[in-house]
């Protein structure tokens, strides 16, 4: 394939990646951008594998298809609620194949594809090389600790070492000056300088990540998307390829404009979360608050449903547990029936809800609920005092009052949805037991709370089949 062609083709793929994102930030679009995001790369794929710079066909074949039967594989396993798990291992992907092209670019003879460099332009390249193995292996070691962090391998709870902040200069100055040895090191003799910086290059993503809990951890794995984004785009300073320097750099923003509005809605300083806990207040480093006081009263599905068909107005917030019983279908059901009534039902979505970005959004798109009864915290959260039922559906966290009320709590600050405004509050989880952050939750315990403990896929269908029997008597439905 000709050069101009291939440059054609990378141009073609680049807009394909901008509609891909453009489609993405929209439920009702997203389907489209995924193709247009698979199309992009098929087609970045396609021409990279057909230019000039590709003379071995069977190396590459012999690292493509194992790779593509792997992904394809695990893709397919992997469970919606382990997403996040698998989103850190492929970020780690990017920050090792940065390190590789890197240590690879700087020992690379000079070839016809790759002629030796002088002056400014070997300073740039060392520049590019030294920058791009250090953001690979920063992203490479963070993303397995987030990782080890997700998969319950490592505790979640932040490492809050004494000297954590001087331990992070320390790091930093130490990659500065052997940058200075590796700049100034002749032919390839610069390697163990580079080599010296990645370890501590590896070391400072480990020790970022890992005093990073709780809540703010899906702010970590956007910020580590980022990275990788950076990571990606540095490759591509070095191997001299367009397409992946803007591709890195799409991802790298994009990631980056995540992370800041995650930031903003849990009420967290960026700076502090990508600084690893740096000028965190005491409230965010305790270990928990106070357990709350009284006596939770428990509901059956009789009484929920009795509520349900007294309910003019009926919010559902689902959160991590409606994933894991995987009770979306049913709650869909529900919500046709309460709908046919002539019940105005709305879900309210925190932006954290579940383990990854747009968790509860997917899962009630898949069981085809209504995109516009679907609204953001902040679209929702003024009407609680004016609903009569609120259905939790396994949501602890992101309906914990303590957020608001307690500053000793370790979510403090963080916005919530104000469920307890409501009328009636149905809990739907199987105990008191508390969230992914490990915060007891006030909430069950309100005068107008009970809980309906118990799986929420068994106990969703419980009250499905018992409004399925249940039929409204015209007076109830004509007081509407
Ligand atoms: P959580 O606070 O994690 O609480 C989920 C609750 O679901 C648990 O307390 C659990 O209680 C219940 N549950 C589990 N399995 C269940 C089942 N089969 N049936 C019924 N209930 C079940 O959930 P949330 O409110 O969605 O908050 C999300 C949390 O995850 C936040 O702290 C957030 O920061 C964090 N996080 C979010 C993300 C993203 S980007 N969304 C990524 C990583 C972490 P029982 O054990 O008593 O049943």
């Amino acid at each position: 394939m000709s050069n101009n062609l291939v440059t054609v083709a990378y141009i073609a793929a680049i807009v394909l990646f901008i509609l891909s994102l453009g489609g993405l930030s929209n439920q009702e679009t997203a389907k489209r951008g995924n193709l247009y995001g698979i199309i992009g790369m098929a087609l970045a794929i396609g021409a990279t594998a057909f230019g000039a710079g590709v003379t071995n066909y069977g190396v590459l074949l012999a690292v493509i298809v194992p790779g593509v039967i792997i992904g394809a594989l695990l893709a397919s396993r992997v469970e919606m609620t382990e997403m996040p798990e698998l989103v850190a291992v492929l970020h780690s992907f990017v920050g090792l194949a940065a390190v590789l092209v890197g240590i690879g670019n700087y020992l690379q003879a000079p070839t016809d594809m790759t002629p030796s460099l002088v002056g400014a332009e070997e300073t740039i390249h060392m520049v590019e090389i030294y920058v791009g193995v250090f953001i690979g292996a920063v992203t490479f070691t963070g993303s397995v600790v987030a990782f080890g962090k997700l998969k319950a391998i490592i505790s979640s709870k932040p490492l809050m070492l004494p000297a954590r902040h001087l331990l992070n200069i320390g790091l930093l100055v130490g990659t500065v000056a052997l940058g200075f040895v590796f700049m100034g090191a002749e032919g390839t003799s610069g390697l163990p300088a580079l080599l010296g910086m990645c370890a501590l290059a590896g070391l400072l993503g480990m020790h970022l990540v890992a005093a990073i809990g709780g809540a703010d951890m899906p702010v970590v794995i956007s910020m580590l998307n980022s990275y990788s984004g950076w990571a990606a785009a540095a490759a591509g300073f070095m191997l001299s390829n367009d397409l992946l320097i803007v591709t890195g750099a799409l991802v790298g923003s994009s990631g980056a404009i995540l992370s800041i509005i995650m930031c903003k809605a849990m009420n967290r300083s960026f700076l502090s979360v990508i600084l690893g806990g740096f000028g965190q207040g005491a409230s965010s480093q305790s270990a928990g608050s106070s357990a709350p006081g009284g006596t939770a009263t428990s509901a059956t599905v009789e009484d929920t449903v009795e509520l349900l068909n007294e309910a003019s107005s009926v919010i559902i917030t689902p959160g991590y547990g409606m994933a894991v019983a995987q009770a979306q279908h049913a709650v869909a059901d529900i919500t046709k029936i309460l709908r046919d009534r002539g019940v105005n039902v709305r879900f309210g979505i925190h932006p954290v809800a579940g383990r990854l970005p747009g968790h509860m959004n997917v899962l009630l798109a898949e069981a085809n609920v209504p995109y516009d009864v679907v609204l953001e915290m902040d679209e929702i959260n003024e009407d609680f005092s004016e609903t009569d039922v609120v259905l939790v559906i396994g949501a602890n966290d992101t309906v914990n009052p303590s957020a608001l009320d307690d500053p000793a709590s370790p979510i403090a600050g963080m916005p919530v949805l104000e469920v307890w405004n409501a009328s009636n509050v149905i809990v739907m989880k199987r105990s008191l037991s508390v969230g992914y952050a490990g915060v007891d939750n006030p909430l069950f315990y309100k005068d107008n709370t009970q809980m309906l403990f118990g799986d929420a896929k068994a106990n969703v269908s419980a009250i499905l089949a018992e409004m399925q029997k249940t039929a409204k008597t015209p007076a109830m439905a004509g007081s509407r």
